[in-house]
């Protein structure tokens, strides 16, 4: 992860901001530290994602057991755009974009005539990812002015043009990795920056059978096990520590009371770890975990209740036969 060159760079016809730089290196270092040396220790999940983690990710939304993005995908490709927006002269600025693959589905659906006023946001962390994704997007729609952003958008929200009507998408309930207050919060924030007219697309996981969630999470071929373990290549990265991924297991459960997936590291050993930002050893005992992600469940109580908080409406519900997942229109009245 780039926390050093703010640049922009020229992709095709589109560009590339990096506002990680803003953040800083030292930020980051920081939040690492402070997990690693907290009771119990956590690394967020926004770490996950360097370019093999962004790689993997990937792999996970084609496996069988990963329902998650199938479902949304079925649902974005059954949704009639013009519920959504009217598509002419809009804004889309897509949160935690990853790949292209959901973003594509809808634009698909803008008429040939309109392409022209639309401009796409990507937003995300990973810039291998936001680059590789709008090299082949360019490609598959050449009118389509697009403007890629690396950034952390839970803190990087003002980097957004606001002069045009707005559709915002927090596609892949990423949404379920934060807290509940944290969720509340951002899609608060986004709504501040709301005009009437504008659209807030969120898709969110739904709560259901504990089997079919802890099977998505521990996948039999055994990805998302190399998917968690990853974050500490990441870690080693950017605190220079020497991390050996494989004294780890990987640990997946789904915790009722929180309505969550937790996803965890559990030491397989006594482990010692080096980092020059610490001044002494990270010491973590056999069985000892580090808390890697959230990831949260939510019925429709849920989804009103985070639209009632920011002052949004929710326009639409739409879900697939089973609500295993929801892909919800919230808008500004
Ligand atoms: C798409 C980021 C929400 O929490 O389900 C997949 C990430 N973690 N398998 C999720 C993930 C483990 C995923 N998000």
């Amino acid at each position: 992860m780039d926390y050093s060159t703010r640049e922009v760079v020229e992709c095709g016809s589109a560009t590339i901001i990096n506002c990680l730089p803003e953040i800083g290196h030292e930020t980051a270092v920081e939040e690492i530290i402070d997990g690693l040396t907290s009771q119990p220790k956590r690394i967020s999940s926004k770490f996950f994602y360097d370019k093999k983690g962004s790689g993997l990710f990937e792999k996970i939304t084609a496996l069988e057991e990963y329902y998650p993005s199938r479902t949304e995908k079925a649902i974005l490709q059954s949704l009639p755009l013009c519920a959504i927006t009217d598509c002419s002269d809009v804004d889309i600025v897509e949160l935690g974009s990853g790949d292209h693959s959901k973003i594509t589905l809808l634009l698909e659906k803008v008429p040939a005539a309109s392409l022209p006023g639309v401009r796409y946001f990507p937003v995300d962390i990973s810039r291998p990812a936001l680059e590789a994704s709008i090299k082949e997007l360019t490609c598959m729609f050449p009118g389509l002015a697009v403007q890629g952003i690396v950034a952390d958008y839970i803190h990087q929200m003002h980097l957004v043009p606001g002069d045009r009507k707005k559709l915002y998408c927090f596609l892949g309930s990423t949404v379920g990795n934060l807290d509940r207050e944290e969720a509340m919060a951002f899609v608060h924030d986004i709504s501040e920056t709301m005009n009437p007219g504008d659209g807030f697309l969120i898709g969110f996981d739904r709560i259901k059978e504990v089997r079919i969630l802890e099977t998505a999470y521990n996948d039999a071929q055994g990805l998302t096990a190399q998917f968690n373990r990853n974050i500490l290549n990441v870690v080693n990265g950017l605190i220079e520590s020497d991390f050996n991924p494989e004294d780890f297991g990987h640990r997946a459960f789904y915790d009722r009371e929180c309505q969550r997936i937790e996803m965890h590291l559990e030491a397989m050993t006594d482990v010692c770890v080096k980092t020059p930002f610490t001044q002494e050893d990270i010491l973590i005992s056999k069985g000892e975990r580090i808390h890697t992600e959230n990831s949260h469940k939510f019925d429709e109580e849920d989804i009103r209740m985070i639209a009632g908080n920011a002052g949004l409406v929710v326009k639409n519900i739409f879900s697939d036969e089973r609500e295993w997942f929801s892909l919800v229109q919230y808008g500004k009245c």
